[in-house]
C-alpha cells in the first residue's frame, strides 16, 4: 500500500529548477533511499514533503489524502517527521530533555491540567520518560542522558535527532544524511538501528545519504536525483549499474567522491 505519493512535484527558485517534475511512490514499511550529487535537489525535496516549501507544480499525497497545501505543523501531526542535514538540537538542554520535548506535541493534557498536575499529566509525563529512556537505551545514549546535547559527539547528536523523530509515533521519517560525520563503525551501527526501528516501530523511512555502503546495504528502493530530475529508480543492484547513474553520480567504482 502506498504511503507517500509525489506527482510531478516541482519547485523553482528564480531560474533554477531545484526539483523538476519528480514523481515517486513510497510503500508503507519501505526503506527508501534518495541519492544524487551535491545540489541535486534532495534536501529541497524533503522541504517539499514537509511543507517548508510550496511546490510550483505537482501534487503530494500521504496515506491516500492530498496534502499539497497542508501546513508543516499539520503534516507533522499526520505523522511525517524529519531530521536535518545541519543538526538542529536544543544544544543547551540535556540529551533526555531534547527527547522529552519532542514528545510534547503528542500530549493531550491542557495547560490547566498541567497546573493542577492531574493524574493524566503524571501519566503522560511518565509515558514520555519511559519512551525516551527506551529509545536512548536502544541507541546506546542512556548513559549520556544527563549530558548537554552540545557535549555529544557529532554522530551521537545525529542519533539523538533520530530519537526525537521517534518520540511522536511517526508514520514516515525523513532522514537527511543520518551518517554524515560518522566513522565506519558508527555508520555500521546506525544501519542496524535504522533497520531495527523500521521493523520494531513499523515505520516507513526515506533517507538521503552519500554513504553508498549504507544506502545500498539498507534501502529496498532507491531514487536518484540529478539537477532536480529523477534520473533513475529501482532496487540497489539496478540503480548501481544504471549507466546514467554511474555517469551522473556513482562513477565506475561506486565511489561517489562527493562531499557532505
Ligand atoms: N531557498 C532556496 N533559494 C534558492 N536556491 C535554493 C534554495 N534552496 C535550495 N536551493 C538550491 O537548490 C539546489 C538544490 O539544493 P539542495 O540543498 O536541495 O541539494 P542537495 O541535493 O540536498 O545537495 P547536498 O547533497 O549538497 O546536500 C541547489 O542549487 C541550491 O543552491
Ligand atoms: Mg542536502
Amino acid at each position: 500500500m502506498t504511503l507517500l505519493k509525489a506527482e510531478s512535484l516541482s519547485i523553482q527558485f528564480g531560474g533554477l529548477k531545484a526539483v523538476d517534475k519528480v514523481s515517486l511512490e513510497i510503500e508503507k514499511g519501505q526503506l527508501f533511499g534518495l541519492i544524487g550529487p551535491n545540489g541535486a535537489g534532495k534536501t529541497t525535496f524533503f522541504n517539499l514533503l514537509t511543507g517548508v516549501y510550496k511546490p510550483t507544480e505537482g501534487k503530494l499525497f500521504f496515506d491516500g489524502q492530498e496534502i499539497t497545501n497542508v501546513p508543516t505543523v499539520s503534516r507533522s501531526h499526520l505523522g511525517i517527521r524529519r531530521t536535518f542535514q545541519n543538526i538542529r538540537l536544543f544544544k543547551g538542554l540535556t540529551v533526555l530533555e531534547n527527547a522529552l520535548i519532542a514528545f510534547d506535541q503528542n500530549m493531550s493534557y491542557s495547560l490547566f491540567d498541567s497546573f493542577l498536575k492531574s493524574s493524566k499529566f503524571h501519566l503522560q509525563e511518565k509515558e514520555a520518560y519511559d519512551k525516551a529512556l527506551k529509545l536512548l537505551t536502544l541507541f546506546k545514549l542512556d548513559l549520556n542522558k544527563n549530558d548537554k546535547a552540545s557535549d555529544l559527539s557529532y554522530g551521537a547528536q545525529r542519533k539523538l535527532e533520530i530519537i526525537r523523530t521517534l518520540m511522536s509515533d511517526p508514520q514516515l521519517i525523513l532522514l537527511d544524511e543520518p551518517a554524515a560525520g560518522m566513522n565506519h563503525s558508527e555508520t555500521a551501527q546506525l544501519m542496524d538501528l535504522i533497520k531495527k526501528v523500521r521493523d520494531d516501530f513499523k515505520l516507513t523511512i526515506l533517507l538521503i545519504e552519500h554513504d553508498m555502503k549504507l544506502v545500498m546495504g539498507l534501502c529496498e528502493q532507491i531514487a536518484v536525483l540529478d539537477h532536480g530530475n529523477k534520473i533513475a529508480q529501482g532496487r540497489p543492484d539496478e540503480v548501481s549499474r544504471d549507466p546514467q547513474v554511474i555517469e551522473a553520480y556513482l562513477g565506475p567504482d561506486l565511489d561517489s567522491g562527493v562531499t557532505t
